[in-house]
Parts: C-alpha cells; sequence; structure tokens
C-alpha cells in the first residue's frame, strides 16, 4: 500500500480536513468533548452495524475507543456503504444529517460523528483506513 502523511496541525475540536487516499476521499475530524461524550452514551444496541469497520483493530466493536485514534480524531473513508457516493459533513456549512457527522444525498444515510451508520439504507459505518499517528500532528495513512 502507498503510504500518505497527513498534517493535522491547526485542526481544532470541531473542525475536519479532507484529503484523497488511492482515489478515494478521507475524512479528518478532531470531535468536540461534547460530541465525544454523546457518542460514548450512544448503546451498542442503537446501532445498526455494531463492528468498528477500522482496519486497525480488526474484529473491534464499534465503540468511540475503537473509531478514534489519539483521543478524538475521527478518520474515515468518505464513501458511503450503500451505493459508494461521497458524503456531506467535512467542509463547514455542509449539512451533518441527523446524527452529527455524515449526510450522504444520494439515498439518505445518516452517519454519526463517529461515522457510525445510524439511519438510511447503508449497511455498514465508514470505514477506517489503516493509519497512525507518526507526530503529535501527523497522521499516516497505509
Ligand atoms: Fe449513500 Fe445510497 S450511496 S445513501
Amino acid at each position: 500500500l502507498a503510504t500518505k502523511e497527513v498534517s493535522v496541525a491547526g485542526v481544532e475540536p470541531g473542525q475536519a480536513v479532507k484529503t484523497i487516499w488511492q482515489g478515494k476521499p478521507v475524512f479528518i475530524r478532531r470531535l468536540t468533548e461534547a460530541e465525544l461524550e454523546a457518542d460514548a452514551q450512544t448503546p451498542l444496541s442503537a446501532l445498526k452495524d455494531k463492528d468498528a469497520r477500522n482496519a486497525n483493530i480488526p474484529n473491534g466493536l464499534a465503540t468511540v475507543e475503537n473509531r478514534t485514534v489519539d483521543g478524538g480524531f475521527v478518520v474515515v473513508t468518505g464513501v458511503c456503504t450503500h451505493l459508494g457516493c461521497v458524503p456531506l459533513g467535512t467542509e463547514p456549512g455542509e449539512n451533518r444529517g441527523d446524527y452529527g457527522g455524515w449526510f450522504c444525498p444520494c439515498h439518505g444515510s445518516h452517519y454519526d460523528s463517529l461515522g457510525r451508520i445510524r439511519k438510511g439504507p447503508a449497511p455498514d459505518n465508514l470505514t477506517v483506513p489503516p493509519l497512525e499517528f507518526i507526530s503529535d500532528t501527523t497522521i499516516r495513512l497505509g
């Protein structure tokens, strides 16, 4: 796999950046304390897909710990698990859907701020690509 380094310097809680890796969009969002708390309070039983879908954590559950990295960054492939559209919610002012994460306008899938599918036709959570923090402010994808 070709790797890519992405700087998250200056990404404050509540902000997000977008990059492209292996021809696909990757969304990186830094969650606020309130978002992390709300996600932690969502019982797994409320989730349509309980799997972490995290390449770094095979067989994990879709908990806050297994869907975030370095205390509050969410990194997901920006490809809706229904039919592959690019969900909205990364750019400022875009529709984040009913659960404050991402919204796929193609057929109305709503993802929460951890990228977990909460409503609509998509079957699975947005996937977390292979990644690693290689410094305080740099994520390496791949
Ligand atoms: Fe996203 Fe259908 S492709 S809801």
